[in-house]
C-alpha cells in the first residue's frame, strides 16, 4: 500500500526511482509520480495508471537530476488521478513530498492552512503535510526561535539544519501515520526522511543512499538496510545519512541489517507470475519454517520468552490478525485446542482493538500477520499489552514494525521467502507450519501431549513439503479443471469444509475472489442449508473441503444437497479415496495426512484453482485490482 522510494547518489534518480517502484508494485497502487531535485529547480512528473507510463515517458524524456523521491499511491483520500498523485508540492514549487499513510487530522490542518493564504489542488490528507512544511520553511527565525529540540537543531549549524527541523516541527502537528520523504530545491543534495506507523527503510550503499517503503527497492544498490525506528527521522545523503530520534538527538547506533535473500529471490525466476512461483516456493519454505524446531525430543521456540511454568498458567489465547493471516489464525486455534487444551479466540484485527477485549496477564496474544506491517494488527498488539497481556508475532518480514521490542514480546519468523504477489500463498502454509510449532511447543509446557505424541506430529509435519510437491505435480489436472467453462464463467461459487477445513474452504474462497474476481462465498459445510443453499443452481460451482477425518461423512452428504440442486461440485479428497471420483465432477487429490495436518496440503490446490481461473479470465493475478500487500491504513 504505498511505494516511496528516495534517492540520493551519482546515477540518475529517475532510473533509480522507476526500477525501485518497479520492486514495490506488489504493495498495491494506482497512481505513480517522481520528483528530481534538477539545476533549475524540482522537476516533478506524476500519472494516474501504472508505472508503465513512468517508463513510456522516461524512453523519450531526459530527466536529470541525481537527487530525488518518489512514489506509488493506493487511493484513500480522493480518486487515483493526476492530481491526487503523489508528489505533493508547497504553493511555489519548491518543495515536494511524498507519503505513505494517513493524517487523520488533515480536515482542520487544511482549514488552518487556507485561512493563512494556502492554496490546496488535491484532495488529499497528504497535501496539508507540505504546506506545513512551507509555512515551518517561510520563516526560519521563528524556527530558530523555538524553544525546545527543534529551535536547538535549527540553530546547530547542521548543513540540513533547517529543513530537518521544519520536518520536526511539521509532524508535531500531524495525527495518524505516516513515512513521508521530503525534497527542497533549496538543498538539492539531500532527502528528510521521517516515520511514524508506516514502514521506512534506508539502504546505506557505497557513495549513494537510498529509502524505501520495503527492501526489495534497495536491493540493487545494497544489502545493507537499516530500519528507521517508529518516530525517527534521517537525513539522507549521498556521502552518508544521519539517523535522529523523534526529539532530533542523534542515534548514534542505528541497527543495521545485512539482508540474506537476493535480488533474484524476488524476481520471476523463469515463471509466468509471482503467484505461481510462490506456490512452488511452499516446500522449500515449509521446510525452512519446521527446520530445527523438534530436537533432542523437545519443541524449540526460544523466540517464545514465557517460561514453561508460564505457559502452563495460560488461561486464554487470543489470536488477532486479518486476510489470509487470519485464516492461519482459524486453523491454530484448532491445534491449540486439541493440543494444549486452552481456549482460543480468533479475530480480525480490526474488531480486536475495538472490542475492549478481555485480555490480561494469563493472556497469550498471537499476532499473525506476514508483512509485519498491517496497521490493525499493530494496534491489535498494541492494545494487548497495555491490558498486560503477552503478545506474540509470527511474521515472515525480519525487521519489520511487529517485530520491533515496542510492539510485541516476541517474534516467530516464518521462512517463506520474500512473497510479492498480493495474494498471500506461500506465506500461509508457511504460518499454518510456525503455528503447528507454537501449538506443540504449548502442548509440550503443559502436559497435554506425551513426547511421544509429539515426536509422531513433528515427524509428519517434516512430510508435508514432500506432500505439497506431489499435488504440484498434477498441477495440469486443476488446471484444466479450472479452465472449465462452468468454472471460469461462474458468476459466484460456493466453498465448504468442516472442522479445520472450514479455515481452508475460507482461504480457497478468498484467493478466488482476490484474484479472478468472481464471488466466492465459504461457509461451515453443515450451516449452508440455512441461507446459501437458495443460491445454488446449475451456474454455481460448489467447491468441497473433503480431506479424509471425522466430519468426512458429513461433508458428503452436504455436497449430496447441492448436488441434488444440480450444483458442479469440485472436491479435495484424499489419496485412495476412490468412491468419492464417481460422486463428483471434479477431484482434487492430497496426500493423506492425519485431519490436523490436512490444512496445508489441502490448500495448495484451492490456489491453483484461484490461480488458473484468474489466469483464463486474463487477471492481473500478482497484482489485483484495488488490493494492496501491506495495509499500512486502518
Ligand atoms: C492484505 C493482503 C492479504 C493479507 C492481508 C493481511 O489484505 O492483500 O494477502 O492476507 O493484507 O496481511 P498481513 O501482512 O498482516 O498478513
Amino acid at each position: 500500500m504505498c511505494g516511496i522510494v528516495g534517492y540520493v547518489g551519482e546515477q540518475s534518480a529517475a532510473d533509480v526511482l522507476f526500477s525501485g517502484l518497479a520492486r514495490l508494485e506488489y504493495r498495491g497502487y494506482d497512481s505513480w509520480g517522481i520528483a528530481l531535485a534538477a539545476p533549475d529547480g524540482l522537476q516533478v512528473r506524476k500519472k494516474s495508471g501504472k508505472l508503465a507510463g513512468l517508463r513510456d515517458l522516461l524512453a523519450t524524456e531526459t530527466l536529470p537530476g541525481t537527487v530525488g523521491i518518489g512514489h506509488t499511491r493506493w487511493a484513500t483520500h480522493g480518486r487515483p488521478d493526476d492530481v491526487n498523485a503523489h508528489p505533493h508540492l508547497d504553493c511555489h514549487g519548491h518543495i515536494a513530498i511524498v507519503h505513505n499513510g494517513i493524517i487523520e487530522n488533515y480536515v482542520e490542518l487544511r482549514e488552518e492552512l487556507r485561512r493563512q493564504g494556502h492554496t490546496f489542488v488535491s484532495q488529499t490528507d497528504t497535501e496539508v503535510i507540505v504546506h506545513l512544511l512551507e509555512r515551518e520553511l517561510a520563516d526560519p527565525d521563528a524556527l530558530r526561535a523555538d524553544g525546545g529540540y527543534v529551535g536547538e537543531y535549527a540553530r546547530s549549524g547542521a548543513p540540513d539544519a533547517l529543513l530537518t527541523a521544519a520536518v520536526a516541527a511539521t509532524i508535531r502537528h500531524l495525527d495518524g501515520a505516516y513515512a513521508l520523504a521530503v525534497l527542497w530545491d533549496a538543498l538539492p543534495d539531500c532527502l528528510v526522511a521521517a516515520r511514524k506507523g508506516s514502514p521506512l527503510i534506508i539502504g546505506l550503499g557505497q557513495g549513494e543512499n537510498l529509502i524505501a517503503s520495503d527492501i526489495p527497492a534497495v536491493l540493487a544498490h545494497t544489502r545493507r538496510v537499516a530500519i528507521l525506528n517508529d518516530g525517527d527521522l534521517a537525513v539522507v545523503r549521498a556521502g552518508g545519512v544521519e539517523f535522529l530520534d523523534g526529539g532530533l538527538t542523534a542515534v548514534t547506533e542505528p541497527e543495521i541489517m545485512e539482508v540474506e535473500w537476493s535480488l533474484e529471490a524476488a524476481e520471476k525466476g523463469g515463471y509466468e507470475d509471482f503467484m505461481l512461483k510462490e506456490i512452488h516456493e511452499q516446500p522449500t519454505a515449509l521446510r525452512a519454517t519446521l527446520q530445527g524446531r523438534f530436537e533432542d525430543g523437545r519443541v524449540q521456540l526460544s523466540e517464545l520468552t514465557l517460561s514453561d511454568a508460564e505457559l502452563a498458567a495460560l488461561e486464554r489465547v487470543f489470536i488477532i490478525a486479518c486476510g489470509t493471516s487470519y485464516h492461519a489464525g482459524l486453523v491454530a486455534k484448532t491445534l491449540i485446542e486439541k493440543w494444549a487444551r486452552i481456549p482460543v479466540e480468533v479475530q480480525v484485527s480490526s474488531e480486536f482493538r475495538y472490542s475492549d477485549p478481555l485480555v490480561d496477564a494469563r493472556t497469550l496474544v498471537i499476532a499473525i500477520t506476514q508483512s509485519g506491517e498491517t496497521i490493525d494488527t499493530l494496534f491489535g498488539v498494541r492494545e494487548a499489552r497495555a491490558k498486560g497481556a503477552k503478545a506474540f508475532a509470527v511474521t515472515n518480514v525480519v525487521g519489520s514494525s511487529v517485530t520491533r521490542p515496542e510492539a510485541a514480546d516476541g517474534v516467530v519468523y516464518t521462512h517463506a521467502g520474500p512473497e510479492i504477489g498480493v495474494a498471500a500463498t506461500k506465506t500461509f502454509t508457511a504460518q499454518i507450519a510456525a503455528l503447528n510449532v507454537l501449538a506443540l511447543k504449548l502442548a509440550q509446557a503443559r502436559g497435554t501431549l506425551t513426547a511421544d505424541e509429539i515426536a509422531r506430529i513433528f515427524a509428519e509435519l517434516n512430510e508435508l513439503p514432500g506432500h505439497i510437491e506431489q499435488i504440484l505435480l498434477h498441477q495440469d489436472d486443476i488446471r484444466s479443471c479450472a479452465e472449465s467453462g462452468c468454472c471460469v464463467n461462474a458468476c459466484t461459487s460456493l466453498f465448504l469444509g468442516r472442522g479445520v477445513g472450514v479455515p481452508i474452504a475460507m482461504e480457497g474462497a478468498l484467493k478466488l475472489k482476490e484474484i479472478s474476481y468472481i464471488h466466492a462465498e465459504a461457509y461451515a459445510a453443515g450451516e449452508m442449508k440455512h441461507g446459501p443453499i437458495a443460491l445454488i443452481d446449475a451456474s454455481v460451482p460448489v467447491v468441497g473441503v473433503a480431506t479424509d477425518g471425522s466430519t468426512y461423512e458429513k461433508v458428503v452428504s452436504n455436497i449430496k444437497e447441492v448436488q441434488a440442486r444440480d450444483a458442479i461440485v469440485v472436491v479435495v479428497a484424499s489419496e485412495g479415496n476412490e468412491s468419492i471420483r464417481n460422486r463428483v465432477d471434479h477431484v482434487f487429490y492430497v496426500p493423506r495426512t492425519s485431519e490436523l495436518l490436512s490444512p496445508i496440503v489441502a490448500t495448495v490446490p484451492l490456489q491453483l484453482f484461484a490461480y488458473y481461473i484468474a489466469k483464463s479470465r486474463g487477471c492481473d493475478v500478482d497484482q489485483p485490482r484495488n488490493l494492496a500487500k501491506s495495509v499500512t491504513v486502518e
